[in-house]
């Protein structure tokens, strides 16, 4: 196992001030405000039943602090404003593609750049170009859109993390990494059937979870002695690159932005949601070297996003973005990113609320599991701690667990997913330190009265990703908890 590195936490505080603070402070200041919704406990009972106890069908005017994603709620610095307002709109050759192609050229180190309006759109126009039946497409973990588009393109997914990426309280310092045992073994039995191999940074699924430099460079040399090409899902490529320089041995030396850099000449290709590590509200690409698999993905792209020098963004966004793929890359946010998470996830230790350890680097994920014990993994106890979460608080988080990953089986009856977590999501550059510390405070609020909470039932759903537009209902005649009970 790796030993675990954590460098002094305000690594480039220290080398740039007169004395060792030991606060890290946020490496900006606010200068445009956005009021803050304020509801009473009343209220929200009253949208819940509304929304049919599905917090995407909450309207954001009744949340107060919405940790619900970081995927495109943050904030846009100055300077991104600023190429915003000198976007090129030309339908095509726009002067803003070119800055972004050459920032994602010099990133990357691919040939071919393909833009589109977010991550989604990359994942289907590449497996709706290389998938097919018959095909399986191995990772650490799919996302779930992921997951839905290498199904949807008739490819099979199957996730390889290892062992400790299953099991909340490993403390194991980069449990994203590929099981490569797992991965040799179906490289050696089905290798001919295996489009590509698919590793996500941080792994999300698993709690934003990072993958090493050691395990990226064995995936690769896998990859190579079976002739198959390595993708990475990059979404949050900064932050797997920040956790490599802080935690893997080796790297401390290294500027975030080469470690980023060699990450991604390990991979064949990257498929990116530009809304995380891309610091804008909308936008992805695809970065790949193959040219067959460039054209195809091209005119699919013209079929249903535009043209390729704009895929479905304005040439705005695209501006925006070439300005956030830089500044996601500066160490002093990537310190203040990571230090804002892992002080929540520390607060809420110490409360003794149980979580997924050691956090990673965009979210705390609380084990909804062990939190309400005594509601069944069938019953959704993560769905039931989100749906406390708003009700006692106003507190919007996502349940990343059966709601999400199980399914219902013959019988009518949840088949449980292998975790049941509760996702808390910190936006880019949005919240501050008493934000976080109310939420610290509502989470120990729920935590202190959770026998009172029961489980949630599924009344319809989708065929697919039915997460986003499921209902529920208690399973209990739910009383909830009154303020100041038990
Ligand atoms: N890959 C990963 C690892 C993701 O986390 C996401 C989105 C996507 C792909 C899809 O990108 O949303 O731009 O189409 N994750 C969001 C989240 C939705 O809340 O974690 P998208």
């Amino acid at each position: 196992m790796i030993q675990i590195i954590e460098a002094p936490q305000s690594q480039v505080h220290r080398r740039d001030m007169a004395f060792h603070a030991r606060t890290i402070i946020e490496p900006f200041k606010v200068r445009c405000v956005e009021p803050l919704p304020m509801t009473s406990r009343e209220h929200r009972e009253a949208k819940l039943r509304e929304a049919r106890h599905n917090l995407f069908a909450l309207r954001a005017e009744d949340v107060t602090i919405d940790l619900m994603t970081d995927s495109g709620t943050g904030a846009m610095s100055q300077a991104q404003w600023s190429a915003l307002m000198s976007g090129d709109e030309s339908y095509a050759g726009s002067r803003s593609f070119f800055e972004f192609e050459s920032v994602v050229r010099e990133l990357t180190g691919k040939r071919h750049v393909i833009p589109t309006h977010q991550g989604r759109a990359a994942e289907r126009i590449l497996f709706g170009a290389i998938g097919r039946p018959g095909l399986v497409v191995p990772a650490n973990a799919h996302f779930d859109t992921t997951r839905a588009n290498v199904t949807a393109s008739g490819c099979e997914a199957l996730d390889l993390v290892i062992a400790e990426g299953n099991d909340p309280r490993s403390l194991h310092p980069f449990k994203g990494d590929v099981d490569l045992a797992r991965l040799d073994a179906l490289l050696c039995e089905r290798g001919a059937s295996v489009p590509l191999v698919l590793v996500t940074v941080t792994n999300n699924t698993g709690g934003g979870q990072p993958v090493s430099m050691g395990n990226l460079r064995a995936v690769r040399e896998l990859c190579t002695r079976h002739a198959v090409p390595l993708f990475l899902d990059c979404a949050r490529f900064a932050e797997n690159a920040y956790f490599i320089k802080t935690r893997e041995p080796g790297f401390s030396d290294r500027s975030v932005e080469s470690i980023a850099q060699e990450m991604f000449r390990l991979a064949h290709g990257a498929l990116m949601s530009a809304k995380k590590d891309g610091l804008v509200n909308i936008g992805g690409f695809l970065a790949l070297d193959d040219d067959a698999w460039a054209r195809s993905c091209r005119s699919a792209l013209i079929l249903t996003e535009g043209f390729p020098t704009y895929g479905g963004l304005a040439g705005r966004d695209l501006a925006a973005l070439a300005v956030g793929l830089r500044e996601v890359l500066d160490e002093r946010y990537l310190d203040y990113r990571v230090a804002s998470v892992r002080y929540l996830h520390d607060h809420l230790a110490r409360l003794g609320v149980p979580l997924l350890s050691p956090p990673g680097g965009h979210a705390v994920y609380l084990d909804g599991r062990a939190f309400l014990p005594h509601v069944a993994p069938r019953d959704l106890p993560g769905q039931a701690l989100s749906i406390a979460l708003y009700r006692e608080a106003g507190i919007r988080a996502v349940e990343i667990g059966t709601v999400m990953f199980g399914r219902t089986g013959e019988d009518g009856r949840q088949i449980p997913s292998p975790m049941d977590l509760v996702r808390l999501a910190l936006p880019r550059r949005v919240y501050t330190q008493s934000h976080v510390d109310y939420v610290i405070e509502a989470v120990g609020y729920v935590f202190e009265r959770r026998a009172a909470l029961g489980g949630y039932r599924i009344v319809d759903e989708p065929p697919t990703l039915r997460h986003f537009d499921c209902g529920f209902e208690p399973i209990a005649d739910e009383r909830g908890m009154r303020p100041g009970g038990k």
